[in-house]
């Protein structure tokens, strides 16, 4: 069997703010090529999910840090267990995106988790969705997206996600959440999310899921020579 050079190994790196849909899109894509998928998101929430189970207060940068350089994890196509418990719903609670975000805005977290990301770009290629990963994680990744779309779109689409797990959501407070985390994920020191100049921009506010998957699979066919 040849191993193909990392660099060589087409990327994917969808990067956007919160509740935009990249996770849904990313997924697809990956499926629709047979690409891994990295959800960079779950490593942050997962960190401070292990940090609170194991008591670690989470303005303390260094241990923080620690419990993301060890963590001890499996993923699955629908589940991640952490430390041999299914936590796929637990990181997913408005206070879990809520702790992952301030988590993620410590230098030394984010360095904790760079190569363990990097270690998802295996043949024949990934999909990566998040903040960081065409500016950070993969600079040289060969198909680079911004994908947004307006605060009411995004609150809207979160809430009734929440409604349909039987949760119950205000549109009122889906949208400051969202803002919250939207401007400090944006106004960090390290690895704010951004537009890079040479990132396609995929806005779904008017467009649904399946026009964005096309689109982002018409720009993946032009740009990365394998396909
Ligand atoms: O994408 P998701 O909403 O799951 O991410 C949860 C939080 O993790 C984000 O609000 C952000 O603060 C952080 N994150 C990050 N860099 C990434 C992915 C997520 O800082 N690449």
């Amino acid at each position: 069997m040849t191993t193909l050079p990392t660099a060589t190994i087409p990327v994917i790196a969808i990067d956007g703010p919160t509740a935009s849909g990249k996770g849904t899109v990313a997924q697809r894509v990956a499926t629709a090529l047979g690409f891994h998928y990295l959800d960079s998101g779950a490593l942050y929430r997962l960190t401070a999910l292990a940090a609170l189970k194991q008591g670690v207060d989470l303005n303390d940068e260094n241990r923080v840090a620690e419990v993301a350089r060890s963590l001890n994890l499996q993923f699955f196509a629908d589940k991640v267990i952490l430390d041999g418990e299914d936590v796929s719903e637990q990181i997913r609670t408005e206070s879990a995106s809520q702790n992952a975000s301030r988590v993620a805005a410590f230098p030394t977290v984010r360095s904790a988790l760079t190569e363990r990301q990097r270690a998802f770009r295996v043949a024949p290629g990934l999909v990566c969705d998040g903040r960081d990963m065409a500016s950070v994680i993969f600079p040289d990744a060969q198909l680079k997206i911004f994908l947004t779309a307006s605060v009411e779109a995004r609150a809207e689409r979160r809430t009734n996600q929440l409604k349909q797990k039987g949760n119950s959501a205000i549109l009122a407070d889906v949208v400051k959440e969202l803002r919250t985390r939207d401007e400090r994920d944006s106004n960090r020191q390290v690895a704010p999310l951004r537009k890079l100049d040479d990132a396609y921009l995929l806005d779904t506010t008017e467009i649904s899921a399946d026009s964005a998957v096309e689109q982002v699979l018409d720009w993946a066919k032009d740009t990365i020579q394998s396909l």
